[in-house]
């Protein structure tokens, strides 16, 4: 399929991704279409292995011992893009450089092993919305798209349930560009800077793909609820003491890793439910903890309105 230039979603330890041939211009715009994503936000490229690795890029030092470090598993590099790099221009949006890992998941390293290439895959979810980390949320994300995707890999739950931390390793110290299960404490010795929002708001765009507005549901997402309004579904972190008719728990005792596990999950479910709010009670700021109050800020951020969406008064 994937030699086809078909679109193959399949699971990661992180999210599912939505699959194509990353040689392939035509494959590679067709993920894009299929998304709707802005051509201006640059695509992941998946290996099998750290030897196709100089096929695309040219790693430093400190990205070379983070790939050993991490690989496989959630942490994504920016590196430079090889000269004659044979990946699809449209994978780096026209930069120059190029977002690669190497993922855990048996299935993902089989499919991967099995096409001998890149597969550029980003979240198989349409921009802009909440990441898949179940088969049967990404055949409810595509039920309007016909032909994609060509084929649907069910790898079960994605055990980590966000996406992979994206590092920045084009210059001399690496910068994160998107928090991620990989935590800044394990970072830390690899001489990584926290880049921040502070960093994203000074710089143009060094991560296009972390727009204030993303991983939203349907409903408005409210942070830090320590009360709650008539009608808002809640969803709890811990033990509390609030009620709502409609509530679900990341964790009810309390474990990030168990949060991440299930914050999509969970929010697909709140969101099916109609509630027009979604009450979040707060979630420590440690740990894999950054990554979920990352993702959370971004679902309850302000956002254009979209098709599908609540109407918009004028
Ligand atoms: O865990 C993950 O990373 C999942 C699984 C499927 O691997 N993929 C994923 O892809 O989350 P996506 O496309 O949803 O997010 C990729 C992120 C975006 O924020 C994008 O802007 C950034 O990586 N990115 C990709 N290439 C880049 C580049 N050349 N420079 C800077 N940022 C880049
Ligand atoms: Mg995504």
């Amino acid at each position: 399929m994937l030699a086809a230039g078909k679109l193959v979603a399949f699971p990661t330890e992180t999210v599912y991704g939505l699959g194509a041939d990353a040689e392939s211009d035509a494959a590679v715009a067709s993920v894009y279409a299929a998304k709707g994503r802005p051509a201006v936000n640059p695509l992941i490229v998946h290996l099998a292995d750290i030897a196709l690795l100089e096929r695309y890029a040219v790693p430093n030092a400190a990205a070379l011992s983070l790939a050993e470090r991490f690989w496989p598993g959630p942490l994504t590099l920016v590196l430079p893009r090889r000269p004659q790099c044979p990946a699809s221009a449209a994978v780096s949006a026209g930069r120059d450089s190029i977002a690669v890992r190497i993922p855990a998941h048996p299935l993902a390293r089989a499919l991967l092993e099995a096409f001998g290439r890149g597969i550029a895959a980003p979240s198989a979810n349409r921009s802009g919305r909440v990441s898949p980390t179940a088969a049967a949320h990404v055949a409810a994300e595509f039920a309007g798209v016909p032909g994609v995707p060509a084929m649907l890999l069910d790898g079960g739950a994605s055990a980590v349930g966000i996406e992979s931390t994206v590092l920045d390793c084009t210059g001399d110290a690496p910068v994160m560009l998107r928090a991620g299960s990989v935590t800044e404490a394990e970072l830390h010795g690899f001489g990584c800077r926290a880049a921040g929002r502070s960093a994203e708001k000074d710089t143009p765009l060094p991560s296009p793909g972390m727009l204030e507005s993303h991983y939203a549901p349907r409903a408005r997402v409210r942070m830090n609820a320590t009360q709650l309004y008539e009608g808002e579904a809640l969803l709890e972190f811990g033990r509390t003491a609030l009620h709502a008719a409609v509530r679900r728990n990341l964790s009810p005792s309390g474990n990030l890793e168990e949060a991440a596990h299930r914050l999509y999950a969970l929010l697909r479910e709140l969101d099916a439910s109609g509630a027009a709010v979604i009450a979040v009670t707060p979630i420590p700021e440690e740990g894999i903890g950054i990554a979920l109050n990352d993702r959370l800020r971004r679902a309850s951020a302000p956002r254009p309105a979209r098709p599908g969406s609540e109407p918009v008064a004028i």
